[in-house]
């Protein structure tokens, strides 16, 4: 299959173009998009240091609904509006929350996790799923994450 060697000491920007690079090889070709968002989970798992969970949460009737992921089990659905998760698909704007105790209405999945990251993908002029990253650390997430994720978000958005 694909043996990827991200190195996750090189410079942010560098980082994510190898993952963009290697998210695009995966999904070439493939039009199963749950095929896809499991190698993506496992791909952004692979290439990112200190994560505890990472995948996809999916827009269904206006609402998510969780898809392919790592980490631990978690929360299925959750409305629009709500948590980090539901605002990202409500603003249709990246959520970069540094302290998950500080967010009103945070959803807690796993109490390991201290900082989050949450990017919508869109296609076609709509939030058609949000890519989640947690972290156990605090302020793990900075803007060149949330640039890179957003990057990887309009790359993979026809895949999925
Ligand atoms: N913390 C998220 C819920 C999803 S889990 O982190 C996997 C939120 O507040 O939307």
């Amino acid at each position: 299959m694909f043996a990827f060697a991200p190195d996750p000491n090189q410079p942010k920007p560098e980082l994510y173009a190898d993952l963009i690079a290697a998210a695009r090889a995966l999904v070439h070709d493939e039009p199963d998009g749950v095929a896809n968002m499991a190698n993506l989970a496992a791909l952004i798992w692979q290439f990112l240091p200190r994560l505890n969970w990472a995948g996809f949460y999916r827009t269904v009737d206006g609402n998510l609904v969780l898809g392919p992921f790592q980490g631990k089990t978690a929360c299925i659905r959750i409305a629009a509006g709500q948590g980090v998760c539901g605002t990202a698909l409500a603003t249709g704007e990246t959520q970069l929350v540094p302290d998950v105790n500080a967010f009103p209405g945070h959803i807690a999945c796993d109490a390991d996790s201290r900082s989050e990251l949450v990017v919508p993908v869109w296609r076609d002029g709509q939030v058609i799923a949000v890519i989640d990253l947690d972290s156990p650390e605090p302020a793990r997430f900075d803007a060149e994450d949330a640039a890179g994720i957003e990057a990887l978000a309009a790359a993979i958005a026809p895949a999925i």
